[in-house]
């Protein structure tokens, strides 16, 4: 049974939205999303070939395409993950029946045929308007390989891979702005010390060139949760020579053993869940500080290229293809995650939650079975309502609240307390951010299980005359959408903010996040 940790009267909350202390521009790279050769994220997911039954356009899945039109992607990161160090492009170009076939190794052992390459994923982003980011294998790679790979994407001139892509059928480069040297080098990427990923990375590094006016922005695996020597030790050594650096962060209850139901919990595993996935404030400002000591200018961006919630696979599906159900519970997680970067835009440069489709905490679920039904789920609203988020200008709110906490004998249960922490959180959280049209938008949560809650907005330095706005609910925290519902998790309108004298009096029910434009 969880408990509050502070109590307040039942008069309305007190809060301000400061307009008058505009903070940095909320960079649209933090809706960026992940997408790896793992599971039916790639095939079946993204995409399933020009032959299949299935809608597509040129073999991309067109209901999964427009649905991620819509959330207005910035940036996709591919092939991997730890794919991406057991990854040799060169096997994924020219005719799709010589290409070899391979073991994915890293996930489930699953046999692919190499039908989805370079050219599919980089056409994918310019139909989708986004920006690549590539992760390079540095793991089983070579410099060579690394370095022809970023000529074959972007030289326009007459060199040799720029004629070997002609051949295959694109003449013109592509633009690729982000290019990963390596992913989890610390871990599935090689397994090295920091000191040694360091020599590694200014050793590839050296050869990635900037073609035909293409700028690559370079990017070093980074450390994995709380390893902030890590950190340190790639921008003592790497310093300028890299623009970014990648952080991991899961919301994960611990890497031995189940990692409980993605749908099936009790109160204690809620309340700890949403308090390890605010947990990563704290993780973010301690390598943020130690960027900011090493590079005072911030010229080095902190990434959060993999971010979300890891749960046990849905019974049935195939082992190590990490196909998870998606809860309102995920939802409180993107919509707190998302927060927490706006807060800290002005370090973090971009984010990209793991993954987009069918992997993990996604945006959508196809069918299995391949039937040809997609689902949308709770974690795709959250991304859809804070759209307007994207380039606007970060604002702060002040919003006291009530802190919950799982139970003292739930975590001491857990096998992860070494931490000794309870993982307290909010109940209420809220982002707020001036948007190019001169309005504002703001988030508001309320994670509690059964507390409506009533809050008075004002605003310093902003005339409200007007408000509309989303709600994102449902009854119970543990509701999902699937193929027979794939409604129950939807945004509806929220009719319950009002606008009296400059002050706005939101009635934000009890498990929802609610999105509102003010103007
Ligand atoms: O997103 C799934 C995996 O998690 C990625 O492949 C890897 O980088 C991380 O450990």
């Amino acid at each position: 049974m969880a408990f509050a940790l502070t109590a307040t009267a039942a008069e309305n909350v007190k809060a301000t939205i400061h307009a008058n202390e505009p903070g940095a521009k909320i960079n649209r790279e933090i809706y960026g999303q992940f997408s790896e050769h793992l599971g039916s994220c790639i095939y079946g997911g993204l995409w399933v070939g020009e032959n299949s039954p299935i809608p597509n356009i040129n073999g991309y899945r067109k209901d999964v395409f427009e649905a991620l039109q819509a959330l207005r992607v910035p940036v996709l990161r591919w092939p991997g993950g730890c794919f991406a160090d057991d990854y040799h492009w060169m096997d994924g170009i020219g005719p799709k029946d010589k290409r070899p076939s391979l073991r994915n190794n890293n996930w489930g052992g699953t046999i692919e045929d190499n039908s989805f390459g370079t050219h599919e994923f980089l056409n994918l982003c310019e139909m989708l308007g986004c920006e690549p980011y590539i992760s390079g294998n540095v793991g089983s790679g070579t410099v060579k390989e690394m370095a022809q790979w970023v000529e074959y994407m972007t030289s326009d001139g007459d060199t040799p891979m720029a004629r070997l892509r002609r051949a295959n059928g694109r003449d013109k480069a592509w633009k690729v702005k982000y290019f990963g040297i390596g992913n989890e080098a610390w871990g599935c990427g090689g397994n090295m010390t920091p000191e040694y990923y360091s020599d590694e990375f200014r050793k590839f590094n050296t050869y990635l060139r900037d073609y035909t006016g293409n700028r690559l922005y370079r990017i070093a695996s980074g450390a994995s949760d709380y390893d902030y020597d890590w950190t340190k030790v790639c921008m003592e050594k790497i310093g300028g020579r890299m623009q970014g650096i990648s952080l991991h962060y899961y919301t994960c209850t611990g890497w031995d053993g189940s990692k409980g139901s993605a749908t099936k919990f009790n109160t204690d595993q809620y309340y700890w869940a949403l308090g390890k996935c605010l947990e990563i404030e704290e993780v973010i400002k301690k390598h943020k500080a130690i960027m900011d000591e090493k590079d005072p200018k911030n010229t080095i961006g902190l990434l959060v290229d993999e971010w979300g919630t890891w749960w046990d696979e849905e019974p049935g599906t195939i082992p190590g293809h990490l196909y998870q159900q998606n809860a309102l519970r995920d939802a409180f997680v993107a919509a707190l995650s998302l927060n927490v970067f706006h807060k800290y835009t002005d370090r973090v440069k971009m984010a990209n939650i793991a993954q987009v489709v069918n992997v993990l905490q996604s945006m959508i679920l196809t069918d299995q079975e391949g039937t040809g039904h997609m689902v949308l789920t709770p974690t795709y609203w959250v991304f859809q309502m804070y759209t307007p988020f994207q380039e606007a200008t970060h604002l702060p709110v002040d919003l006291p609240t009530e802190t919950v906490q799982c139970s003292t004998d739930y975590w001491k249960k857990k096998q992860d307390t070494k931490d000794n922490s309870t993982r307290p959180c909010p109940l209420l959280s809220a982002s707020a951010a001036k948007t190019k049209d001169g309005s504002i938008v703001l988030a508001l949560t309320n994670v509690s299980l059964d507390k409506a809650q009533t809050i008075d907005f004002n605003f310093a330095g902003f005339n409200a005359k007007q408000v509309s706005g989303r709600i994102l609910t449902s009854k119970n925290v543990a509701d999902y959408n699937d193929f027979k519902n794939p409604n129950v998790v939807a945004p509806t309108d929220f009719k319950d903010a009002k606008l009296k004298k400059g002050v706005l009096t939101v009635k934000i029910p009890a498990k929802s996040i609610v999105v509102l434009n003010i103007k």
